[in-house]
């Protein structure tokens, strides 16, 4: 039977942060990172080792990783290549995530390269990382549709799936980029690979673009995934995929959960600060849908 525990990853201190018109500054960045912290939020994403041309708001990721305390929150940095890697590495960051999209087309209007020249990226990194005992996953972007393609068949999701486990990728993120997905499509494609792959490997990161976001997560909690990406706040976007709106709310998930009986082990009075700051420092966050009611049913 699958666990009634469930492993967030905040991503808001990266996909948040990134498509904001204000860029925050190192120390806004770090003060996001430990209000999230402080709650007890078990993975964070910090930032991203990407061209500061490319991503403004992410110039700097190395810098933050010593500031960061020991011990406590995972925290991760996305690379989208091999300089991605080197510079992570030296920033001794624990987990790094790479990023492939299923789709061709998103994946050369991030990051310039063909979907299979991304895999192969992949593996010379992967190899790289098993030499040097790093801790690497894999997100596998646009996974049920692509901005520019339109619907991405599920044996696409599946194979780019197999070829990073192969490689060594240690977990993969499912991603739907632009939140595009339903809950019916979401348990077909997630029912798939649980059924293909380890499921402990796999997690899910949903935008609530179309109010589904929440609704996803139970899709995939019923496929029997146990870990899923969230945004604090409801921040979120990826600035070379037009449509995307934030992430699902980490406030509105962990509710969910909780309530349904899964254990987090979050902090929620402590996460609702740091939605406070969320929306303090970005001016733009919603808070996600729940807020109101969490701040009157949990700061007691
Ligand atoms: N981190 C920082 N700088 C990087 C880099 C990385 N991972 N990879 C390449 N660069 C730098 C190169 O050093 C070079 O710098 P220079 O102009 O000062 O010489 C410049 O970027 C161009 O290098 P090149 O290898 O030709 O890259 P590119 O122009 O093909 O761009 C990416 C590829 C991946 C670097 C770029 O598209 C990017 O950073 N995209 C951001 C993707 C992203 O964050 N998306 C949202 C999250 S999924
Ligand atoms: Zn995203």
């Amino acid at each position: 039977m699958a666990s009634n525990k469930v492993i967030i990853n905040d991503v808001g201190p990266r996909d948040g942060l990134q498509n904001q018109p204000k860029i925050l500054d190192l120390q806004q960045r770090l003060a996001l990172i430990l209000a999230l912290e402080a709650a007890k939020v078990p993975e964070i994403e910090v930032g991203a080792f990407v061209s500061p041309k490319a991503v403004p708001a992410m110039a700097g990721t190395a810098d933050l990783f010593p500031l960061l305390p020991k011990g406590s929150a995972v925290y991760s940095g996305l690379i989208p290549n091999m300089k991605g890697f080197e510079l992570a590495s030296k920033a001794n960051v624990p987990l790094m995530s790479l990023v492939v999209a299923a789709s061709n087309t998103m994946n050369e209007k991030n990051i310039k390269m063909t979907t299979e020249q991304s895999v192969d990226v992949c593996r010379e990194v992967l190899t790289l990382a098993k030499s040097k005992g790093a801790n690497v996953q894999a997100y596998v972007a646009t996974a049920w549709e692509c901005p520019f393609e339109g619907a991405i068949k599920a044996d696409e999701v599946y194979r780019v799936t197999e070829q990073l486990i192969d490689a060594g990728a240690t977990g993969i993120v499912i991603a739907d980029t632009i939140g595009a997905a339903n809950p019916a499509e979401v348990a077909s494609l997630m029912e798939g690979l649980t059924s293909r792959f380890d499921s402990n490997i796999l997690s899910c990161h949903f935008h609530d673009t179309r109010a589904m976001g929440l609704a996803n997560v139970y899709a995939a909690l019923e496929a029997g995934i146990r870990k899923f990406d969230a945004s604090i706040a409801g921040l979120g976007g990826c600035p070379f995929a037009p449509g995307a709106s934030g992430n699902v709310a980490t406030e509105d998930v962990v509710m969910m959960l909780e309530q349904m009986g899964y254990d987090t082990g979050i902090d929620i009075p402590l996460l609702l600060k740091a939605s406070d700051l969320a929306i303090e420092l970005t001016g733009t966050a919603t808070g996600g849908n729940a807020k109101t009611w969490m701040e009157k049913h949990y700061n007691k």
